[in-house]
């Protein structure tokens, strides 16, 4: 059990995607984890079944990243039942495809608040309580995007994802004398059950036909090196980005 005793807190965790795939790896390996997402029944939902299938502690709470107050009442509910936060994953993002001169002032704000803000509100509200704790660990979500862009239309989701892994290098450097590492992951294209309904059968192979590594990623990879970075064999990593990408960030 690489994380038992640890209490980790995530972002949009009820879903199918990177978010639940990892809250479910950390408490596999004895974390107490609380599930936040924007989706409340989902939320308590997904705790319950990882309360279940793991035997740890887990608590499913309504958040969404664009509200400040619930993610205070989400750090404040889980100091209550807790005592500490050892872990933050701030897996929150979100798309609006739109070329630059369509694009609304709503869909900009939209997909900087969940993917960007979201990570500063969070860290801003944990921050704190691991320097008190002189320990933590967080790890946020990012994306190739953030590198090299992406085809017409992503423009603010893109600058959003670079966005969190500046924001990570100033993190890391202002958290590392409390022994508190921050770190970025960045996949490519994840598969999960929900991909089918967002994009055109045509764009998803096209996607998977950049990929070099002969299979599809699925959240498990990206929940994989998020463990890696939360566990003792990550503690001297930190301002960097892993790239979880089966090899796609070549093309
Ligand atoms: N899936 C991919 O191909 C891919 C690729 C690169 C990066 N990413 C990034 O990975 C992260 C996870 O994406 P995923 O596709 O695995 O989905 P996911 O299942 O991890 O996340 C979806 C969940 O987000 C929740 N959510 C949406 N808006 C929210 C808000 N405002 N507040 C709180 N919760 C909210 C939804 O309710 C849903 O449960 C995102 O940051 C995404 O940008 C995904």
């Amino acid at each position: 059990m690489r994380l038992k005793n640890r209490v980790a807190i995530l972002t949009a965790a009820a879903g199918a995607g990177i978010g639940r795939a990892t809250a479910r790896t950390f408490a596999r390996e004895g974390a107490s984890v609380v599930i936040t997402d924007a989706h409340e029944a989902r939320s308590i939902k997904t705790a319950e079944e990882i309360k279940r299938e793991f035997a740890v502690e887990a608590i499913g709470i309504k958040c969404d990243v664009l509200n400040l107050e619930e993610i205070r009442q989400a750090v404040k509910e889980t100091m209550e039942l807790f005592g500490r936060i050892d872990i933050l994953f701030n897996n929150a993002g979100t798309n609006r495809p739109s070329r630059i001169v369509d694009m609304t002032d709503e869909s900009w704000d939209v997909v900087m608040g969940v993917s960007l803000r979201s990570v500063f509100y969070f860290t801003r509200e944990v921050l704190p309580i691991m320097m008190k704790q002189q320990y933590g660990r967080i790890i946020s979500i990012t994306s190739v995007a953030g590198f090299k862009g992406l085809a017409a239309g992503h423009a603010h989701y893109a600058a959003a994802k670079a966005g969190v892994m500046a924001f990570t290098r100033c993190l890391a450097m202002e958290a590392a004398p409390y022994r508190i590492t921050a770190n970025t992951i960045a996949p490519s294209f994840i598969y999960n059950e929900f991909i089918p309904t967002l994009y055109p059968e045509e764009e998803i192979r096209r996607m998977l036909e950049e990929i070099p590594y002969p299979r599809k990623g699925v959240p498990q990879d990206v929940a994989n090196a998020a463990l890696f970075l939360a566990s003792d064999e990550g503690e001297y990593i930190t301002g960097q980005t892993i790239c979880v990408t089966g090899g796609s960030w070549m093309r």
